[in-house]
């Protein structure tokens, strides 16, 4: 990304890193590379992990809504409503997606998560780990006193790695999937069982000139 663009959009700077992960803001060739590790399967066929089953649509309306979307995140950023899209590369390839997102996150203080990685990338710990660096950069970083995660029945191993990070179970709601009711377990992690856990502390880079997009002011 050229300098120019990064004093104008000082995201782009953002840098996360903690063990073999970087995770940042997606350029448009990240996004590219992305898409294909998407494309090569996220879950099996006859699971749907998601809220909304955009693993599920035929080329090239996949490819076009998976660009669109993480464009439209770039262009409806604001300190009200932001959700930040992370590219998380593993020894330095792309491997999926590491969301974090809130509302009004100067008052409420409240993040979410939610993650994606390519099949042949899942089970090996990279889920927890990218997770981790997200709960770092709020938590430490930011001053999110709490974050949340849901998990579907189709998403077991989202369920895992909420329960290794010491969120406790939040509730249930109920929600439409492919027309279908399904059953989303809520999880919460607060602040104190956040510094409770033991776990490897993320390095940020590139956070200075950004808390005016998460916060306003
Ligand atoms: C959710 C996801 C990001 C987690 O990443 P990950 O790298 O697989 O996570 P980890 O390896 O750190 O931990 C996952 C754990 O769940 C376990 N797991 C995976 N699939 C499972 C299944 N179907 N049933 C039971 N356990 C399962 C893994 O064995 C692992 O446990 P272990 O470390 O004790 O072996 C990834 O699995 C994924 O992209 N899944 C498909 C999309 C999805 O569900 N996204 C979340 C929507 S909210």
């Amino acid at each position: 990304m050229a300098g120019r663009l990064e004093a104008l959009w000082p995201l782009w700077r953002l840098r996360l890193r903690l063990g073999p992960l970087e995770l940042r803001p997606p350029s448009d060739e990240d996004l590219a590379a992305l898409v294909e590790v998407a494309r090569e399967g996220v879950h099996p066929p006859d699971r749907m992990p998601f809220l909304s089953p955009w693993t599920l649509l035929g080329s090239p309306a996949f490819e076009q809504g998976f660009l669109q979307h993480h464009w439209r995140l770039r262009a409806e950023w604001s300190p009200q409503a932001w959700s930040l899209e992370l590219a998380v590369a593993y020894e330095g390839q792309l491997v999926g997606c590491q969301g974090l997102w809130a509302s009004d996150f100067a008052v409420t203080r409240t993040v979410e998560t939610g993650s994606w990685l390519g099949a042949r990338f899942q089970g090996l710990g990279i889920g927890t780990t990218m997770r981790t660096a997200v709960l770092g950069l709020a938590f430490d970083h930011l001053g999110a006193l709490e974050a949340h995660s849901g998990s579907l029945p189709d998403s077991p191993a989202s369920a895992i790695v909420s329960r290794r990070l010491l969120y406790r179970e939040n509730g249930v709601v109920a929600r439409a999937v492919r027309g279908q009711r399904v059953v989303e377990q809520r999880y919460r992690l607060t602040v104190q069982d956040w510094r409770a856990l033991t776990r490897p502390e993320v390095e940020v880079e590139g956070l200075a000139d950004c808390h005016h997009l998460f916060e306003g002011g």
